[in-house]
């Protein structure tokens, strides 16, 4: 029995940061998607293979996890919790020293939160695991939250075809059972990212444009047409560490940044009521379009205040305001990806040329499509 399950990346649009500290945030699924194939074995060894942009494409056994596991005492029998450096070095090198140099491992915390959910879920069972992946890593897309769902999906729905004996409507039982994909998926976030929203996986869960607030998902019925121009700093960077040193100012300043995040959550509202207005004219949707700009503007100016801006994404921004256009960093910041707003009135030749230049730094720059399923 294989299942294959995808899940999509994300672009948060307003409220990232807050939105740990409980307030409102505004994200949507890109259809840009990480898949994970699963196939139960009846007898011998499990492989992973993960094939993707980190560079890491390895196997290893089943009986390879049992000995980790007994390395690493038991993380697995409660809650998980996030990993600490020194557990994810000891788990690299228990893996397979030569997949993890220095530089890549950070991504152990992905196989650790990969070994947490497997083994919870299906126990040992022998399978070959198979992650590919279209989003950029560690850009502030959601790749983590998406290898989560697609991860927990696949698992979930492999568990229920063993347990049930379900050969039919397996898509369909699937599919009530979202709301579980997305609590196992927010137990892998935790053990990568420490202390998440849960807003990645949430809405790499469901799709759609959603709002998020302590816990609490709530669908948005946009009719809104929203372009957006994607670009990557390359600038490789550590949600756990970004948040933490959120978290950190905010305890050295109470008041100011109590102050910073409630507006952000403003921003986040205004976000929200606006793209479900309806636009009755092509004159009110330019007004929308650039009231939307200028809360772009106001957050990034406001997660530039709280620390998690970056020399590259200033660059971008200063480059596309050249063109009369708003951006903002999207997702954790401190590198990654930013989000430049292109409204209905720009013509593509005026972004071929954004993008030409933007591109002459180094940076990469797509567009992918807002909203779709989850
Ligand atoms: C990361 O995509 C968004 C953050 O707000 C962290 C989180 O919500 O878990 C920075």
């Amino acid at each position: 029995m294989e299942v294959t399950a995808r899940a999509p990346g994300k672009i948060i649009l307003a409220g990232e940061h807050a939105v740990v500290h409980g307030c409102t945030a505004v994200a949507s699924s890109i259809d840009l998607y990480t898949s994970v194939s699963l196939r139960l074995r009846s007898e011998g060894e499990g492989t992973i293979k993960l094939l993707n942009d980190t560079g890491l494409d390895f196997s290893w056994s089943i009986a390879r996890i049992k000995e980790v596991l007994s390395h690493l005492g038991s993380p697995f029998s409660s809650t998980p919790t996030s990993c600490s450096l020194e557990t994810v070095k000891s788990l690299a090198a228990l893996v397979d020293e030569k997949s993890f140099p220095e530089s890549k491992i950070g991504l152990a915390s992905g196989v650790y939160a990969f070994l947490w959910l497997y083994t919870s879920i299906l126990g040992f069972k022998p399978a070959t695991v198979i992650v590919s992946s279209e989003l950029p890593v560690g850009a502030g897309l959601g790749s983590s939250a998406a290898y989560c769902v697609a991860l927990s999906a696949a698992l979930l729905a492999l568990s229920d075809s063993v347990k049930m004996d379900v050969s039919q409507k397996g898509w369909f039982t699937f599919k009530a059972k979202a709301e579980l994909v997305n609590k196992w998926a927010f137990e892998g976030e935790k053990i990568i990212h420490g202390r998440p929203s849960g807003v990645d996986n949430s809405v790499s869960t469901f799709g759609n444009v959603i709002k998020f607030k302590t816990g609490v998902m709530t669908r948005i019925d946009s009719n809104m047409p929203l372009r957006m121009l994607i670009t990557n700093t390359k600038v490789g960077r550590d949600t756990k560490a970004l948040v933490a040193n959120v978290s950190a100012r905010k305890l050295r300043h109470p008041g100011a940044m109590s102050s910073v995040l409630n507006a952000i959550e403003a921003i986040s509202d205004e976000w929200s009521t606006i793209i479900q207005s309806h636009a009755v004219d092509d004159l009110c949707l330019s007004a929308n379009e650039e009231k939307l700009a200028e809360l772009m503007e106001m957050n990034q100016g406001l997660l530039f205040s709280i620390g998690v801006s970056h020399a590259s994404i200033e660059t971008i921004l200063q480059t596309a305001m050249e063109y009369k256009l708003a951006s903002k960093l999207t997702g954790a910041g401190g590198g990654g990806c930013v989000l430049t707003l292109l409204p209905s009135h720009v013509s593509g030749a005026v972004v071929d040329k954004l993008v030409e230049e933007l591109e002459s730094f180094g940076f990469q720059c797509f567009t992918a499509g807002i909203g779709g399923n989850g």
